[in-house]
């Protein structure tokens, strides 16, 4: 029987024909992305993302995007403590799944990219062309200092990154015993079989946040995950076509998302509450504090009000927007980041499982009415 082919388009589109693609984003970490002290803080264990993941896939949320921490950060909830791997994690996943997408996130440094290559190919086949790559470089040193492995000045991050994803992609062609000789690789008789499902290789995503980040993006990745900077559809709009006339310089064509932290409730009031009471009255500052400081974050270098600025932003969810308010008020908010041009978005809660249900019974039918979502 011929193996079936899928091209880069489906799988861009994630085998669906919604306009806004939505995803979990963080679930395989414990407490997800809100830095909260609230005893419903997602657990992050094999059996709550197995519950997730099954629902998700049932409810139709588009992808998973696990977020690679292999150090937590402290803090009175130990945030980000216990993480799941994510290659193993995806490969999990889709094996009990159905038609969502799934994505490991691969930092490039701490991963020969011939081994690399084999794991990602494994999971496309254990998901029949599910499985998604994020590519990152790294930012938090101490987590590499566990590894010994040190970290490279931050443009030539994306340099190696460049190379890594050059012989990672080599490997899936059709390319058989060939060499490779690069500034960081040197190769010889790379065999690599069998290849990506359906004759394509999967999606690849990365979310650099500086120039050459995002250039590197650009010029090797499908998908690019950026922080928009607020809600005006205007601002929006102009930094989704900016980003895309930058990859059309490079001849690519790329998809544009974001990150946001989704509080639904029945009513607004109700939404704020909530949204108080998990990342300012229960926040985890100790835990801010010290992600703040990784970041060189300090109210040495930051004047008074911003300092407070990005702490209240960290506390929510590490960066990416809130979007806090009754089903009417979320439907919306979505709606307008597809109107603005943006691909899709990945989300968390602050109990992803107890959350989703309300959020796709609520607010799902709502972008279908809108015709955002199919
Ligand atoms: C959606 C999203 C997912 C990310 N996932 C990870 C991750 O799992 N691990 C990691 O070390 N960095 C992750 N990052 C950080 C970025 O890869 C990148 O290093 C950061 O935005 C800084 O950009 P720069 O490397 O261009 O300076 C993520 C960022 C975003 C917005």
């Amino acid at each position: 029987m011929l193996a079936p082919q899928i091209s880069m388009r489906e799988r861009m589109a994630m085998y669906n024909s919604n306009a806004l693609k939505i995803g979990l984003f963080g679930s395989n970490c414990s407490s997800g992305r809100a830095v909260t002290r609230v005893p419903e803080r997602w657990s992050g264990t094999w059996p709550d993302n197995l519950r997730l993941a099954r629902m998700a896939d049932e409810v139709g949320i588009d992808f998973l995007l696990p977020i690679a921490r292999w150090k937590g950060y402290g803090g009175d909830t130990d945030y980000q403590g216990a993480t799941l791997e994510t290659l193993t994690w995806a490969s999990g996943l889709l094996a009990s799944t159905n038609r969502i997408t799934v994505f490991g996130t691969v930092h490039a440094p701490l991963f020969n990219p011939i081994i690399a290559a084999k794991e990602f190919v494994t999971a496309d086949h254990i998901g029949e062309g599910r499985f998604g790559l994020n590519l990152v470089v790294g930012w938090n040193e101490d987590e590499f200092d566990m590894f010994g492995v040190q970290q490279r000045e931050h443009d030539e991050r994306y340099e190696y990154a460049e190379e890594w994803a050059d012989v990672v992609k080599l490997a899936w062609s059709d390319r058989e015993d060939f060499d490779f000789a690069g500034r960081y690789f040197k190769l010889k008789g790379i065999r690599a079989k069998p290849k990506p499902f359906g004759g394509t290789r999967p999606l690849m995503m990365n979310a650099g946040a500086s120039d050459i980040g995002r250039s590197f993006a650009l010029r090797n990745c499908d998908a690019f995950f950026t922080n928009t900077p607020n809600r005006e559809r205007a601002e929006v709009e102009a930094k989704v076509r900016a980003i895309k006339a930058e990859a059309e310089k490079y001849g690519r064509e790329i998809d544009v998302y974001t990150v946001g932290v989704v509080t639904c409730r029945p009513t607004m009031a109700d939404a704020q509450a909530y949204y108080r009471h998990c990342v300012v009255d229960q926040a985890d500052w100790s835990a801010v504090d010290l992600i703040l400081a990784k970041k060189n974050i300090t109210v040495h270098n930051h004047s008074p009000e911003d300092f407070q600025k990005r702490r209240n932003g960290y506390a929510q969810g590490m960066g990416g927007f809130p979007i806090v308010g009754d089903p009417d008020e979320v439907a919306n908010q979505l709606a307008e980041l597809s109107r603005a041009g943006l691909r899709g978005i990945g989300i968390s809660f602050v109990n992803y499982a107890d959350e989703l249900p309300y959020f796709c019974d609520e607010v799902l039918p709502r972008l279908k009415r809108m015709g955002v979502r199919a």
